[in-house]
């Protein structure tokens, strides 16, 4: 482990000197900001699966490349068994979390390659995914650029801007998603205010997006998550931006617990209320809300992290779902890289594929 200053950094990366997933540990941020270099699958799985490294850009470019690095390691000659091996690695990585598509999309696309390459010996095949992971690393900065870009088109300086839990550089490789059109918009003079909630359990809002936001030097404000209904109510808020971790065909979006109370309360505020995402995050084999599978996480979470004693009565039943689902006529647009997807949504992330696919 090595210190390191945050400007310095990409959240996720290939260290090929190492031969090792390079991640910021992001369970020590604030205090700390301590670099981990994975080599071991398990080790991968575990970072995955405590959220040292998280959010769905960023899960999904740390399996592109923990999968290259599985396969470095498998020792044969024989195609068939080279690929029952690489698929079980797939199979364990795919494991770590449930609902952030990206894992299983960037597992999927590393699949693709060695199917499209069966016929080249093995350290071919191990050539072709060491290029495809520096290229879905590669695609994520220009990706969240580009979604900065279209976010900006529906925002105007000196705005307000909600968002919740962090889908921001920490969550992706750099501009992160929500938080994509305030990088661009700082960089322009925008002056924005931004808002943050904290994002319980786990604080991502306040450890996380109050802090990459504040060391890249703009407005930040942090609320608890009951307060924002009330920033609303007051005027303070002209725009909300939050992340996903899966969007379904229909548009319905699962994103980290608690912003579809954001979403509800935006609504009866009239304010306009973004979801930003890459394409990878659209899930069009999933038709809709009710068929994402929502991660539970443990009790211990809420009655016992960030506390210095346990704040609630011991056997106490917990309710702990990491993410919601928010309906899809609650949200004035879906800010991809390739566009803003309006309602009806799958006739809009129709058009988007088909523009991508060009
Ligand atoms: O549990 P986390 O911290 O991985 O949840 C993260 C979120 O819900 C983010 O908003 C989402 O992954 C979008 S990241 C650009």
């Amino acid at each position: 482990m090595q210190e390191k200053n945050f400007n310095d950094f990409v959240t996720v990366d290939l260290d090929e000197e190492k031969n090792a997933l390079a991640i910021i540990d992001q369970t020590k941020l604030p205090y700390a900001m301590e670099m981990l270099y994975l080599t071991d699958q398990k080790d991968i799985w575990e970072a995955i699966y405590h959220l040292k490294v998280r959010g769905a850009p960023a899960i999904g470019v740390s399996a592109g490349i923990a999968i290259y690095l599985a396969a470095r390691d498998i020792r044969t000659d024989d195609f068939e068994d080279f690929y029952a091996r690489f698929t079980e690695a797939k199979e364990y990585l795919n494991s770590s979390r449930p609902t952030a598509v990206n894992l299983s999309w960037a597992l999927n696309r590393q699949d693709g390659v060695v199917k499209a390459n069966k016929e080249k010996p093995i350290p071919e095949i191990v050539e072709a995914l060491h290029r495809e992971a520096i290229a879905i690393r590669d695609e994520d900065i220009a990706m969240c650029r580009a979604i900065g870009e279209n976010g900006l088109t529906l925002v105007k300086p000196g705005y307000g801007l909600l968002t919740h839990c962090n889908a921001g550089r920490l969550a992706a490789v750099k501009y992160g998603t929500a938080t994509a059109p305030m990088y661009l918009g700082h960089e322009r003079g925008y002056n924005f205010r931004i808002y943050s909630d904290e994002t319980r359990p786990l604080l991502q809002g306040a450890r996380l997006t109050c802090f990459e936001l504040s060391q890249a030097g703009m407005d930040v404000t942090v609320l608890c998550d009951n307060m924002s209904a009330s920033a609303m109510r007051q005027g303070l808020i002209d725009a909300i931006f939050v992340g996903a971790d899966r969007i379904a065909a229909n548009g319905d979006t699962a994103n980290k617990i608690g912003t579809s109370m954001v979403a509800l309360a935006a609504k009866r505020y009239g304010i306009p209320f973004y979801v930003c995402a890459p394409t990878s995050t659209i899930d069009m084999n999933t038709p809709a809300g009710a068929d994402i599978v929502i991660e539970q996480r443990k009790p211990e979470e809420v009655t016992e992290m960030w506390y210095e004693r346990r704040m609630a009565p011991e056997d106490i039943k917990v309710f702990n779902p990491a993410f919601d689902v928010t309906d899809a006529d609650l949200i004035s647009g879906i800010v991809t890289e390739y566009g803003v997807c309006k309602a009806p949504f799958k006739e809009s992330f129709e058009e988007i594929f088909r523009r991508k696919n060009q």
